[in-house]
């Protein structure tokens, strides 16, 4: 059984234009070191996995050792994805956004406004992530809150914008200060990289009905 590998993929090098609203170089190449980590856990768990004697007789709830890799495997391969969506969609104009975005936040939000006071305040609330969403059961956009990499996603919805909240994305720059984090990356989306997105996840939407 082939087992397949993760390959990290680069930073892109638009994330470093949020220097100019304070989320700083070094936060980001550290950050992308915790990324790395992430893939070659990814990895690891992938391959114990595959070597891994399925005795169903040795699986235990309180501790059996599927049950460790299972569960730290969402761990870790949330904190790929996760990530990769973060550093996508960082590193634009920010504000508000255009296109297709924006006439879908106006209309499950109100508005611009509207929406980032709702994924502030859910950043803040938040232990560990926020991510936009579409649902493709209803067609609905939501700011849902995460608390660790593989806390409280849901299913059949696809997200299209990660705001990170774990200290590790601010503290160097703004210290406990995550309110002041957050309105610098709403200066910073790349709401391209948020359209394009979208309209992958409204092909899925629309391929659904
Ligand atoms: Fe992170």
């Amino acid at each position: 059984m082939e087992v397949v590998k993760i390959v990290a993929k680069p930073l892109p090098e638009k994330v470093y234009n949020t220097e100019s609203a304070g989320i700083s170089r070094k936060t980001h190449d550290e950050h992308y070191k915790l990324y790395q980590g992430y893939v070659n856990k990814a990895n690891e768990i992938r391959e114990k996995l595959a070597a891994l004697d399925k005795d169903p007789a040795k699986a235990n709830q309180t501790y059996s050792d599927i049950r460790v890799l299972k569960v730290e495997y969402t761990f870790a391969l949330g904190g790929v994805k996760n990530h990769e969506l973060y550093f996508d969609i960082l590193g634009g104009k920010g504000g508000a956004p255009t296109g297709p975005v924006a006439e879908a936040i106006n209309k499950h939000f109100g508005s611009y406004e509207a929406w980032a006071q709702d994924l502030k305040a859910t950043g803040i609330a938040a232990r560990g992530w926020v991510w936009l969403a579409l649902d493709h059961d209803d067609g609905s956009l939501f700011n849902y809150i995460g608390d660790a990499q593989n806390t409280f996603p849901i299913w059949n919805a696809t997200p299209i914008l990660a705001l990170d909240t774990y200290e590790h994305a601010y503290y160097y720059d703004f210290q406990t200060a995550r309110a002041k984090y957050i309105d610098a990356f709403l200066q910073v989306i790349d709401w391209d990289a948020v359209n394009a997105r979208l309209e992958q996840a409204l092909k899925m939407y629309n391929a659904g009905r």
